[in-house]
């Protein structure tokens, strides 16, 4: 069933695990997530980000999404990944998204604030939950030294005082991961998480988790990670998936059979992410 963003991840923080929220893009993904969720019997966030509203259209996304959840057993969440857009924002919160993330953290704090407070006041009065970031999470093209990255890592005050100041539900921080594929092996900063945790006691969420090793995952989710934001890896298990079977079958050309091991390659990947993360078992309803 479809829930609000903020029912599943208050679930999380109270047993102290986390929830998978996977990048949805088209038909094939929202099943692979779906079936990843029943058969680990996992809450789960589907999000869509700007890039997949152009390609597939709101309301495909949005009607996609709620059929998988009203479907399921498991609690769903429909949620709007990285929104720096107003209206949008509002178009998504119409379609019937149950979370949405305002994504103000190119800004200063005293902008952050303002603007994040906005959307918080929308949402909620829609019943919609609110996610926020702080600190610059980038990308892994990003060509930064050590130095340079850590002066870009979620500082604990202004995290404090974003919360305080906008009510928002749930709070990305910077430490350490970065969107896409990783050159190295990411260090991360888990001494921040202890401290923001326990400083804030809210639902903290992890973006860039493609690629992050199992032992690092799980060290964040014992120090207070309650939301890991993955789609590189889906992406390249359902590319690597489709690739081989192409190369291997060179005539046939029928979508279903071409498209068909992508989906299945993808629900593979997601209902380990949902075990190594803790979500799977932990369907309440
Ligand atoms: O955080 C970014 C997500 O991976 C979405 O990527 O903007 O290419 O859809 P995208
Ligand atoms: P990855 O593509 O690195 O998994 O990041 C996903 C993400 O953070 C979406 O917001
Ligand atoms: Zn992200």
């Amino acid at each position: 069933m479809l829930v609000t963003g903020k029912e599943i991840l208050d679930h999380a923080h109270e047993h102290g695990y986390a929830v998978g929220a996977f990048n949805v893009n088209n038909m094939e993904i929202v099943q692979a997530i779906i079936n990843a969720a029943e058969e680990t019997n996992s809450p789960v966030i589907m999000q869509a980000s700007q890039g997949a509203l152009k390609y597939a259209g709101v309301e495909y996304i949005s009607a996609m999404v709620k059929v998988a959840a009203e479907k399921a057993k498991v609690p769903v969440a429909l949620h709007l990944d990285h929104g720096t857009n107003f209206e949008q924002i509002i178009m998504c919160i119409r379609n019937g998204f149950t979370s949405v993330m305002i994504d103000a953290s190119k800004h200063e704090l005293d902008k952050n604030i303002e603007i994040t407070k906005n959307i918080v006041g929308i949402a909620h009065a829609a019943g919609v939950s609110v996610e926020a970031e702080i600190g610059k999470i980038g990308g892994t093209e990003d060509d930064i030294t050590v130095d340079e990255k850590e002066a870009t890592f979620t500082d604990p005050d202004e995290a404090e005082k974003l919360v305080k100041e906008t009510g928002l539900d749930s709070l990305a921080i910077a430490v350490g991961t970065a969107h896409g594929p990783y050159k190295g092996e990411p260090k991360l900063d888990f001494d921040r998480i202890t401290t923001i945790k326990e400083r804030l006691n809210i639902p903290l969420v992890l973006h860039g988790s493609s690629g992050v090793p199992e032992e690092s995952i799980k060290k964040a989710v014992e120090r207070g990670i309650n939301k890991i934001n993955i789609d590189t890896d889906i992406r390249m298990s359902f590319n690597e998936a489709v690739r081989k079977f192409a190369n291997e079958n060179p005539d046939i050309y029928d979508p279903r059979k071409l498209l068909g091991p992508g989906r299945e390659a993808a629900k593979n990947i997601i209902a380990d992410k949902m075990r190594m993360f803790g979500s799977a078992g932990k369907a309440w309803r």
